[in-house]
């Protein structure tokens, strides 16, 4: 039986949190032996808001290898840069005659952003959910391993294969989101209300992945907690429910059992409990990422064999796709 396909990606745009790393890369590596996957670093996503161009070449490099130190084997699934893959904007324009302008205009990450980026809502940003289609049905993806902040772009990328299948015949296989409990929404360590964000203006609302020990510790030490003083994740207590959630999901171990670990201790003694162990955690991934950085030749070579791998299966999907739309594409 074929395998199963997969694929996901995350968007060069800042430095990657645990976020990032518990509500998506970690669950990539868990599928990789199982699973065809396809993970994309999303720099056409990325420039919707505005980047730096150093930075954003730089970051690009950057991801790939946290890519390779969090644990994805490039042997095992294609690691790539978006725009390594024309067809990605192909399909896209495709899609674009499908997709409703209302549709796109009502995703909240839309207009979230709007309102944050007032003085810059270009096209790109409202498109985005189809560049995001786009990425997804050119693979064939049977399941998409996302945060929750993400399902709402998954479903839009359901409704738009399952409107051109129907329009055009059986054209594109429809994806499901996979968001697994536990890390699918870590929040803001100094709004527990807010998911944690690469972008986030205040450095202390998230725990970056290349935050060094003595920094994750003290962001940990500074984070917003609740009122009361028992250790319970509880809806009532946002912030201790949170760091109860990012402590199980870097140990391993149910909220009951860590709820139980620290009944009766304070709220200091516990965040430093968590913030020892996100950065023993952290460590090995930071060793890593150094080692690989160091060897650019490796990068390049892991992202040009991800591209043509990549370029492969995209290819075969946008030919059917521009004969199933009346493309001529030559006898
Ligand atoms: P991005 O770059 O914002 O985030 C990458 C992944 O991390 C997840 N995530 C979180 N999970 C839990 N808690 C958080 N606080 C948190 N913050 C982020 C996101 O849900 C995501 O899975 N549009 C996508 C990138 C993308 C993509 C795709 C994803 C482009 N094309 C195709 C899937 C399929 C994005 O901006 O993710």
């Amino acid at each position: 039986m074929d395998k199963k396909i997969i694929y996901s990606a995350v968007q060069p745009s800042g430095n990657l949190t645990i976020g990032n790393y518990l509500g998506a890369i970690r669950n990539w590596v868990r599928m990789q032996d199982e699973y065809e996957c396809f993970y994309a670093i999303a720099n056409m996503h990325a420039i919707t808001v505005k980047q730096d161009p150093a930075e954003l070449r730089r970051r690009t490099l950057e991801l790939a290898a946290l890519y390779l130190a969090c644990g994805l084997d490039a042997e095992k699934c294609a690691l790539y840069v978006q725009s390594h893959v024309p067809q990605h904007a192909e399909l896209c324009w495709v899609l674009n005659s499908v997709a409703y302008v209302g549709e796109m205009s009502r995703m909240t990450q839309f207009k979230d952003k709007s309102q944050k980026h007032a003085e810059n809502i270009n096209m790109g940003l409202m498109d985005y959910p189809v560049l995001m289609a786009a990425d997804i049905l050119l693979y064939q993806a049977q399941c998409v391993p996302v945060g929750a902040d993400q399902k709402q772009h998954v479903e839009i990328a359901r409704d738009l294969a399952i409107r051109f299948n129907n329009r055009y015949g059986e054209t594109f296989a429809v994806p499901e989101p996979l968001i697994l409990k536990g890390g699918a929404k870590i929040c803001s360590l100094q709004e527990p209300t807010k998911k944690m964000s690469k972008s986030d203006e205040n450095p202390n609302a998230s725990i970056f992945l290349t935050d060094d020990r003595d920094t994750v510790i003290r962001k940990f030490k500074r984070a917003v907690t609740d009122s009361g003083s028992e250790i319970s994740a509880s809806d009532e207590k946002p912030g201790i429910a949170n760091l109860l959630n990012i402590y199980c999901a870097f140990k391993g171990c149910a909220l009951a059992d860590a709820e139980h670990e620290f009944e009766g201790r304070g709220y200091g003694e516990f965040k430093l409990a968590v913030g020892e162990t996100v950065a023993d955690a952290l460590a090995p991934v930071q060793r890593e990422k150094e080692r690989i950085m160091s060897d650019k030749t490796y990068l390049n070579d892991v992202l040009k064999s991800g591209a043509d791998r990549a370029f492969r299966a995209a290819r075969r999907t946008l030919s059917k796709v521009y004969r199933k739309i009346g493309f001529y594409q030559g006898e």
